[in-house]
């Protein structure tokens, strides 16, 4: 038989002893390299492995939020995907608004098809940046309501927000309330949807400009800072009057609104203190981004102007930890779903004698 001349020449030059040693030695050191491994993956291994993907799901979550974070990394870290630009890419800037024109609700419904009933729009291709209550006081001002939802919607939409139309009418003929209207507002909203921020809009004055953005700031905004009826320009520098904005947790630290200002006047001068009490300021567009017009009317029946508000103004330090959201009592009547807002019908009680 023939030998194999390899194995032949090899087995010649070890002598047979050692190869058998060395063969052992190195099943030997297969098995023991084997069996750490296992271990290894069994053991050792799988928590250090799902380390990094954990710490990517925490941090995603957080950059995920709608408010601006600080921790937030600049570049490495890309914004959650499907977050809507900040700006929008949608504004146009400056507006043509006129009050000549005649508005038909059927066909403001029809041109803003993706409005869902009771006002509530949210953008389909993107998330919103914030989640936007529009509490509008009211009463018996239905023409100006019609100029409101034509030319705000399309605003509203083009700024992208996820946002909800709240107009919150005061029941009966007694002595109108705005602020008491507001907060009131700003109850309802919430237990429909979780906003977390509010703008307050006098029903009678429409923005100028679409990048005036009714969102929330760091601080407490100001909105109708450029009016016609001023001469675009403020009245003085604590006003704080027909659109400001404020998010939840600023909304609260001021104890919400003053329920005591009845008829005209004082209550958005004791919201300015309330908020500079608190140690928080006034946030502002400039005087052309923030243009807006307001429709001109006559004085509403019961909403003369309040001769006790120089004296609550004087003293919003004193009382506004006790009057405020936290004091609120009230009583809806009525509920109504309309497909471009909601309408509450409250009963804010009587006023004082
Ligand atoms: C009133 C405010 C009002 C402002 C501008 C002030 O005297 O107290 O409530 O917004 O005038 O009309």
């Amino acid at each position: 038989m023939m030998k194999d001349p390899l194995l032949q020449s090899s087995a010649a030059a070890l002598p047979g002893a050692s190869l058998q040693k060395v063969c052992k030695l190195l099943v030997l050191f297969c098995a023991l390299h084997l069996s750490v491994t296992l271990l290894y993956f069994m053991f050792g291994g799988e928590s250090s492995y799902y380390t990094e993907p954990q710490q990517n799901q925490i941090h995603h979550k957080v950059n995920s939020s709608n408010e601006p974070s600080a921790t937030q990394e600049p570049s490495s870290s890309a914004p959650a995907i499907g977050d809507c630009p900040d700006p929008s890419p949608l504004l146009v800037g400056p507006l043509r608004i006129e009050f000549s024109i005649s508005v038909d609700l059927e066909q403001v419904r029809r041109t803003n098809p993706n409005v869902m009933e009771g006002g509530r729009y949210k953008p389909k291709d993107c998330k919103a940046l914030q989640k936007v209550a529009l509490i509008i006081p009211f009463r018996q001002r239905d023409e100006h309501l019609k100029y409101w939802l034509y030319y705000l919607h399309p605003i509203l939409q083009r700024q992208q927000l996820d946002y909800g139309i709240y107009v919150i009418n005061q029941d009966g003929n007694a002595t109108f309330n705005r602020a008491k209207l507001l907060n009131i507002g700003y109850m309802e909203a919430l237990k429909e949807y979780d906003y977390n921020c509010f703008v307050f809009s006098d029903v009678d004055l429409i923005p100028m400009d679409d990048r005036n953005i009714y969102k929330c700031y760091s601080q407490p905004r100001h909105l109708a800072v450029s009016m016609d009826k001023f001469g675009f320009r403020l009245p003085y520098n604590q006003y704080f009057g027909g659109v400001s904005a404020l998010n939840k947790e600023q909304f609260e630290k001021i104890n919400g609104f003053p329920n005591n200002y009845w008829g005209w006047g004082g209550e958005d001068d004791d919201i300015y203190n309330r908020i500079t009490a608190k140690g928080m300021s006034i946030s502002r567009p400039d005087a052309v981004t923030g243009k807006c017009k307001m429709i001109r009317h006559e004085r509403d029946a019961k909403n003369d102007p309040n001769p006790k508000r120089f004296e609550l103004i004087g003293r919003t330090r004193q009382t506004m930890d006790q009057d405020g959201i936290k004091s609120l009592t009230y009583k809806v009547i009525k509920t109504e779903k309309f497909p471009l807002y909601t309408k509450l019908t409250v009963d804010v009680g009587p006023p004082p004698r």
